[in-house]
């Protein structure tokens, strides 16, 4: 084994990235102009959903924008909803807003989804956006993917003509991510392989990999032998484990960070590697939503 893997701080560059914000809103206010606006939208109780909303309302705040929440019953009917994506819609103080999701099941997500106005789409998720980023046009990008490529960008990481191994093939993550990946920019260009719950010599494949992706949902899935000397591994996964600790749990990723630490060049710890890069992304996409840049108005 070689020496132990520069550690990707997510948490330095998602306060980098937050400050850079900040100094540009500060201008804006400054000129007595309106500041950018994030609203969301959450329905429910789930406590995984109310403490990732009430984390983005105050990152929000914090670099200087206004944040509102529209908060709803788990029984809210799906016309209700809605009504509510079109007021804000057509709201010109919003500049962006989300729906926290996951949403009951009583409630058509891909609807919800496809009635947000693509120009205040800050989570990236409407299919112009999904649509727009394939082909490579200017998109708000879902946080996640945003998040990684942005690592990737300032830890100057070579991806061109690398394998790059995506586990995982959801429309938030794994997707977006591989369709990135593998285009022609920078980072990107690489040749990308996306594993999910049907692919066979799973571990072969991942074994080939130069930049290893994980966003596969299972704590510690991948293992120091699953990894190539000197790969790249970012880890995309958070659960809580349960830990002989004060709190009683522990917070994991998808990867087996002790011992993949070992064999790798560049690991992504969890907590504070991908994760606090997704606020940052979000407030990112807020900035620029209220720049009318990505869709000029007419
Ligand atoms: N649920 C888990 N991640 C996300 C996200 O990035 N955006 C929204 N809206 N909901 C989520």
């Amino acid at each position: 084994m070689g020496k132990e893997a520069k550690i990707i701080d997510g948490k330095k560059i998602s306060k980098k990235i937050k400050e850079e914000i900040r100094k540009e809103i500060s201008k804006i206010i400054d000129r007595e102009e309106k500041a950018p606006h994030l609203a969301a939208i959450i329905v429910g109780e789930d406590p995984a959903s109310q403490t990732y909303v009430a984390s983005k309302e105050k990152a929000a705040r914090l670099v200087g924008m206004t944040s509102s929440t529209y908060k709803f019953k788990e029984d809210i009917e799906e016309d209700e909803l809605l009504a509510t994506i079109d007021f804000l819609n057509n709201d010109d103080d919003v500049d962006g807003f989300i729906v926290q999701l996951p949403l009951p099941k009583h409630i058509d997500v891909d609807k919800v989804i496809s009635r947000i106005d693509p120009s205040k789409d800050v989570d990236g998720f409407h299919p112009m956006n999904v649509g727009r980023m394939a082909i490579g046009q200017q998109a708000y990008l879902s946080a996640t993917p945003a998040g990684i490529m942005e690592l990737l960008s300032r830890y100057k990481i070579d991806t061109e003509g690398k394998h790059c191994v995506v586990l995982g093939r959801s429309n938030i993550v794994g997707s977006p991510m591989s369709i990135l990946m593998s285009k022609k920019t920078k980072p990107g260009n690489a040749t990308v392989t996306i594993c999910h719950s049907k692919t066979q010599n799973m571990e072969e494949i991942m074994k080939t990999a130069d930049i290893l992706i994980c966003a596969i949902g299972q704590p510690q899935f991948v293992k120091a032998d699953m990894v190539k000397e000197g790969a790249v591994v970012i880890d995309v996964g958070i659960h809580r484990i349960p830990e002989n600790n004060e709190k009683g749990y522990k917070i994991v990723g998808d990867v087996d960070y002790e011992e993949v630490k070992k064999k790798s060049s560049f690991i992504t710890p969890v907590p504070g590697g991908v994760g606090p890069m997704t606020i940052a992304m979000l407030l990112r996409n807020t900035f620029e939503a209220s720049k009318h840049e990505i869709y000029p108005r007419v």
